[in-house]
């Protein structure tokens, strides 16, 4: 009996645990403090990747605008990558998720300011990239998307992975009544 919970405790539970933060990170973007980021627990290994977010600089209030974030594969061994971004200040402007990308993380949820891989992606041609949604708020104000990425090398551990983070200012412009 004993041995049999055992071994359904290896076979079902470890699983999950052991692919829960492949599966999405939040609040590990930068935005919360200083030095949050992946880099928190994966080790590098020497290739940082280089990381982008596109999109406009100023956008109008109550706008739905959508950013892309790249990163960029420096060399092997890495394979694949995940993210985290996130808008700030707290409670202004949100984030909707584009495809792979969820606020639903296996290790808690990220709120409606952030979005995390659902699960790592692939590179291709040398790049992994996502898109995301910004919900601009009603009035004037100066937000911040921050974004963490992490170029893995596939092996389901912390170790010979490249995190890289970045920040984007955004200017919702002043109203006009009309
Ligand atoms: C609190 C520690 C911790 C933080 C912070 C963290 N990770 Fe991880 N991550 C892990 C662990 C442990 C694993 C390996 C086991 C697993 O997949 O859960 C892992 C695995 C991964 C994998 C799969 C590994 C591979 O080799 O392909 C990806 C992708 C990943 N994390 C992305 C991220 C991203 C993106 C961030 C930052 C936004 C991040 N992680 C932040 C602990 C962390």
């Amino acid at each position: 009996m004993r041995t049999s919970r055992v071994i359904a405790f290896v076979l079902v539970v470890l699983p999950v645990a052991a692919y829960a933060r492949g599966m999405g990170v939040c609040g590990r973007s930068g935005k919360q403090a200083a030095g949050t980021t992946c880099a928190n627990c994966h080790v590098a290994a020497g290739n940082a990747p280089t990381v982008s977010i596109t999109g406009p600089d100023s956008v109008a209030p109550n706008s739905m605008t959508t950013y892309t974030f790249r990163v960029m594969n420096a060399a092997a061994p890495n394979t694949r990558a995940g993210m985290n971004a996130a808008v700030g200040p707290d409670g202004v402007g949100r984030l909707l998720p584009g495809t792979g990308l969820t606020q639903t993380a296996v290790l808690g949820t990220c709120g409606q300011q952030e979005v995390t891989h659902s699960t790592p992606q692939n590179f291709n041609m040398g790049a992994a990239q996502w898109t995301f949604t910004l919900v601009a708020p009603a009035n004037a104000a100066t937000l911040t998307l921050y974004a963490c990425g992490n170029a893995t090398n596939g092996s389901a551990t912390t170790a010979g992975d490249n995190t890289i983070y970045t920040s984007k200012t955004i200017t919702i412009t002043t109203p006009t009544w009309t």
